[in-house]
């Protein structure tokens, strides 16, 4: 069945409700901007998959801020992450002295994570720190370190509140989960 068609017959289950994604917000929001209380920050929003994290985040951290967005692609559709990565939209302001946060949807295997962390490093930004809203501790395949995390989870594949599936369930209010055999 081709996946479109496949995606079209799945109903996601509650992994976390909104109601706790925004609760989990509120106190992220207040400990960067007590982190950061009197210093401007630079908030990476990594693309596609954390643009409802990041928008519904960057609201409740009371900083000044400059919004930037780095558009990054996995190769491929498939559920494993093949740990290639594509920047498909760079950043075109300069990073050099700038409090940059990084905003992540997702740490499985870490090595988007590094990949970014590495590419901003290299221009030099004043601070660098990490903020993914899911963490996935058991599936790390290289050494990860992340300043900010929403929620630690297991290995289930997940999908809604920005996550998708082969392009899919990004509208989703809440993060759900799909089941072992789609
Ligand atoms: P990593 O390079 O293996 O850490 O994978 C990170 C990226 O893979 C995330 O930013 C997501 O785009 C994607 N990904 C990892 N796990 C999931 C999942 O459970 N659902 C949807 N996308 C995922």
């Amino acid at each position: 069945m081709p996946t479109s068609k496949l995606t079209d017959t799945i109903t996601p289950k509650i992994l976390i409700p909104e109601v706790k994604i925004h609760a989990r917000l509120a106190e992220l929001g207040a400990e960067i901007a007590h982190d950061y209380r009197g210093k401007e920050i630079t908030a990476i929003c990594v693309l596609k998959g954390s643009f409802v994290f990041y928008s519904d985040l960057i609201r409740k951290i009371d900083l000044p801020m400059t919004c930037e967005f780095l558009g990054v692609s996995s190769y491929g559709n498939r559920m494993v992450s093949s740990g290639e990565v594509k920047v498909t939209l760079d950043i075109n302001e300069p990073l050099e002295g700038r409090n940059v946060i990084v905003f992540e949807d997702i740490v499985d295997t870490g090595l988007t994570l590094n990949y970014i962390t590495n590419l901003i490093r290299a221009r030099q930004p004043a601070s660098l720190k990490t903020c993914s809203l899911l963490n996935k501790p058991g599936s790390h395949k290289v050494p990860v370190h992340l300043d900010y995390t929403g929620f630690e989870i297991g290995n289930e594949f997940v999908v809604g509140y920005g996550v998708d599936y082969s392009g899919k369930f990004r509208g989703l209010p809440y993060i759900g989960y799909i089941e072992h055999g789609h």
